[in-house]
C-alpha cells in the first residue's frame, strides 16, 4: 500500500493569516471572534469569527499580496483564502513542479460547504430589479464551489485529479481524505487538500440562526461566545478560512528530501441516517467514523493520546461526541485520561474549512507534541468527564491523533495522523 505523508501546511484563520501566527496566537489563548458591522444590526447574532485585515508579515489579510486585480474581481473570497493557503502550504512543501511529469502527478483537492453566498445574494437582487444586463459575467464563476481548486490548478499548472467536495461542515476532512485515497490508489503523488469558506453575511447568519444553531446571548462578549464542553455553550458561532494541506507518497517526499509532518495514517467516514441537523444522542455516527478511522489506520483505540474534536459549542452535538469518543477509548481507559480538545473556541466554526484547519492543528499537535486549549471551557457540563484541555495548551507524546468533522445530514468523517515510523 502507498503510504501518504503530510509535507506542508498553509491557513487562513481568524485568528491569524498563515500558520506560523495561527499557532502561536492558537496556543497564546486568543481568540479570533469579533464584533460585525452595522449591516448586522438587526440580527440576533451579530458576531463571528473573521479573517484580521492587515499584512502578510504581520499575519494579516490583504488580497493585494496575493492576487493582480483581475484575479481579485474574477474570485469570491473563499477562491483567494484558498489560493493564499494552497501558496503558503506548496511553499512550505518546497514543491514547484516544472516538468510535465510532475505537473501531471499533482492534482487538488479542495471543497466549501456553501461557496459564494455573496455572489448569490446580490445577484438575486441585481435580477430581481434590472434584469440581464445587471448580471455579472463573472457572477457563475465566482458562485461556483468547485473553483476554488480550478483557480489553483490553473494558477499553478497542476494536471493531476482536480475535485472538489461539498458535504457542509465535513468538507474539509473529506476532501483531505479522498485526497490521500488518490494517492494511496496511484492517481497523483501530490495533493494540494483541505477546504475554503467565507460566508459570514447577514443572509447566513439570519438561516443558522432561524435553524437554532447559533450562541445568540453573547454580542457584548464574543471571545465568550463559543465554549465547547462548557456549561453555557449555547450554539456555535460562525467563521471563516481555508486550511491547505500538501499530502504526498512516502517514496515520493522521502526521495527529495522532504520535511514530513506526520502520516495520514486514516480515514472513516459514515452517515448517522438520523436527522437534517441533530446527531442521535449516543454520536453513533461519529463512533462510526473514528472506529473505521483506526481500523484503516490498524490503530487500536488505546493507541489515540489526543483527539481534536468536532465539538461546535452546541447542546445536543458536544454531548453525542462526547458520548461517541468515550465509548470508543473508553475500552482501554478511563474518562479523565482521555485527552480531547475542540479549537472551536478560539477560531469558531469555520464550517466547509473546518476539517481542513483542524486536521492541520491536528498535525501540529503530532509533530509537536502539543494538545492546543479549548478556551472558555470554565464549568464543565454534566457528564464531560474527560481532560478537554481547558484555556491553556498541554505537553503530550503524541504518536497517533484524530481529527472528527461532522456535518449537516448526518455526514460524518474522522482523520487518524500519527508520528512517522
Ligand atoms: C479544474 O477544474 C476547474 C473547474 O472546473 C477548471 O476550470 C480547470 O481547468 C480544471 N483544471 C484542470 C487542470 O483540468
Ligand atoms: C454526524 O453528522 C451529523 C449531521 O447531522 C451531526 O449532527 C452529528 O454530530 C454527527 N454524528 C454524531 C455526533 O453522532
Ligand atoms: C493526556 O495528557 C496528559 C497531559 O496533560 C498526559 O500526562 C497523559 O499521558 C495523556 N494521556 C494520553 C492517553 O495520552
Amino acid at each position: 500500500m502507498r503510504r501518504v505523508v503530510v509535507t506542508g501546511l498553509g491557513a487562513v484563520t481568524p485568528l491569524a493569516l498563515g500558520v506560523k501566527h495561527t499557532w502561536k496566537h492558537l496556543l497564546a489563548g486568543q481568540c479570533g471572534i469579533k464584533k460585525l458591522g452595522e449591516k448586522f444590526n438587526d440580527l440576533p447574532v451579530q458576531i463571528a469569527a473573521t479573517v484580521p485585515a492587515g499584512n502578510k508579515d504581520d499575519g494579516g489579510w490583504n488580497p493585494k499580496e496575493w492576487l493582480v486585480a483581475g484575479e481579485e474581481r474574477g474570485m469570491a473570497l473563499f477562491s483567494q483564502y484558498s489560493i493564499a493557503a494552497a501558496e503558503e502550504a506548496l511553499q512550505d512543501a518546497g514543491w514547484a513542479p516544472k516538468t510535465e511529469e510532475e505537473l501531471e502527478r499533482t492534482g487538488v483537492c479542495l471543497g466549501s460547504g456553501i461557496g459564494s453566498l455573496e455572489d448569490a445574494y446580490s445577484s438575486s437582487i441585481a435580477y430581481e430589479s434590472g434584469g440581464l444586463k445587471k448580471v455579472s459575467p463573472r457572477f457563475v464563476p465566482r458562485l461556483l464551489i468547485n473553483l476554488a481548486a480550478g483557480h489553483i490548478t490553473m494558477k499553478h499548472g497542476f494536471k493531476g485529479p482536480n475535485h472538489s467536495v461539498s458535504t457542509a461542515c465535513t468538507s474539509g476532512a473529506h476532501s483531505i481524505g479522498d485526497a490521500s485515497r488518490f494517492i494511496q490508489f496511484g492517481d497523483a503523488d501530490i495533493m494540494v487538500a483541505g477546504g475554503s469558506e467565507s460566508c459570514i453575511h447577514p443572509l447566513a447568519i439570519a438561516g443558522f440562526a432561524r435553524a437554532r444553531s447559533l450562541a445568540t446571548d453573547w454580542n457584548d462578549n464574543p471571545t465568550a461566545s463559543s465554549r465547547p464542553f462548557d456549561r453555557a455553550r449555547a450554539g456555535f458561532v460562525m467563521g471563516e478560512g481555508a486550511g491547505v494541506l500538501v499530502l504526498e507518497e512516502y517514496e515520493h517526499a522521502k526521495k527529495r528530501g522532504a520535511k514530513i509532518y506526520a502520516e495520514l495514517l486514516g480515514y472513516g467516514l459514515s452517515a448517522d441516517a438520523h436527522h437534517i441537523t441533530a446527531p442521535p444522542k449516543d454520536g453513533a455516527g461519529a463512533y462510526l467514523a473514528m472506529k473505521r478511522a483506526l481500523v484503516h489506520a490498524k490503530k487500536g483505540p488505546g493507541e489515540v493520546q489526543y483527539v481534536n474534536a468536532h465539538a461546535t459549542s452546541t447542546l445536543l452535538g458536544d454531548v453525542a461526541e462526547n458520548s461517541a469518543i468515550c465509548r470508543l477509548l473508553g475500552e482501554d481507559r478511563r474518562p479523565h485520561e482521555i485527552n480531547i480538545s475542540s479549537t472551536k473556541g478560539a477560531v469558531g466554526h469555520l464550517l466547509g474549512a473546518a476539517g481542513a484547519v483542524e486536521a492541520l492543528f491536528t498535525v501540529l499537535a503530532v509533530h509537536e507534541n502539543v494538545m492546543p486549549p479549548t478556551l472558555n471551557l470554565d464549568n464543565p457540563d454534566e457528564g464531560f468527564e474527560c481532560n478537554y484541555v481547558p484555556n491553556i495548551p498541554q505537553q503530550n507524546k503524541i504518536d497517533v491523533a484524530v481529527s472528527n468533522s461532522f456535518g449537516f445530514g448526518g455526514t460524518n468523517a474522522s482523520l487518524c495522523f500519527a508520528k512517522l515510523r
